[in-house]
């Protein structure tokens, strides 16, 4: 499974890329509202520093407005997926983004049957938000099982785009699910190496091997 970062936080974006574990960028409206950045800045900046996929929204709601402003968008870098709303005018822009090999991250997606509509419109990435499903009370692990099923029922090559992750469980159960890609805040991504016996484990080693007095170099 690849691993993106949701975020539009620099620092936390570049020391994730020198861990090696980062596959590309998700970035929303919201999170650009809190990083205090300029949009297009930020997102160039974030492509130079990740050579993978880096998803920025367009802000528009209109078929015409979210073409207009995607084109712009994906003239900043190579790598910029351009991520439009799943509503009929994000599907209308998803069809033309892809005749025009440009591509497409398909947000907010809280349905199978929106999941399918994406896919067939030619959507590079589809994303099922999990943790907002879970707020009210649906299951929302059971949406990346569903759309797994049917894409592979099909043989879509839409990849899903596990979005709006709160933990480290829900890394695990997309991965289960069969999930291509999952888009994690930064603290979660390193909550996914702690592990209590991994720690206690290596005091241990430390202490006993500073009782050896060896020293490898
Ligand atoms: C995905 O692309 C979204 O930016 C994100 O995962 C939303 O997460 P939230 O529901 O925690 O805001």
């Amino acid at each position: 499974m690849k691993f993106f970062v949701d975020t539009a936080e620099i620092k936390d974006i570049r020391d994730l890329h020198e861990t090696g574990l980062l596959d590309g960028v998700t970035t929303n409206p919201s999170l650009i509202a809190k990083s205090g950045r300029d949009f297009k800045e930020v997102i160039k900046e974030i492509c130079d520093i990740v050579p993978g996929p880096v998803s920025a929204e367009v802000a528009a709601t209109d078929y015409e407005g979210m073409v207009a402003e995607g084109r712009l968008l994906a003239k900043i870098a190579d790598n910029v997926v351009v991520k439009v709303p799943l509503t009929i005018d994000g599907l209308k822009a998803t069809k033309t983004f892809s005749k025009e090999g440009i591509k497409i991250n398909v947000t907010l997606c809280f349905s199978p049957n929106q999941a399918l509509l994406a896919a067939k419109v030619g959507a590079t990435y589809i994303s099922p938000f999990i943790g907002r499903l879970d707020d009210i009370n649906l299951e929302g692990m059971q949406l990346i099982r569903d759309i797994r099923q049917i894409y592979d029922n099909y043989d879509f090559s839409t990849e899903i785009l596990a979005a709006s992750i709160r933990s480290a469980n829900h890394v695990t159960e997309a991965a289960l699910a069969g999930a291509d890609v999952a888009t994690i805040p930064p603290a979660v991504i390193y909550k996914l190496a702690d592990h209590p016996l991994t720690k206690s484990g290596l005091e241990q080693f430390v202490k006993d091997w500073k009782a050896t007095g060896q020293s490898i170099l």
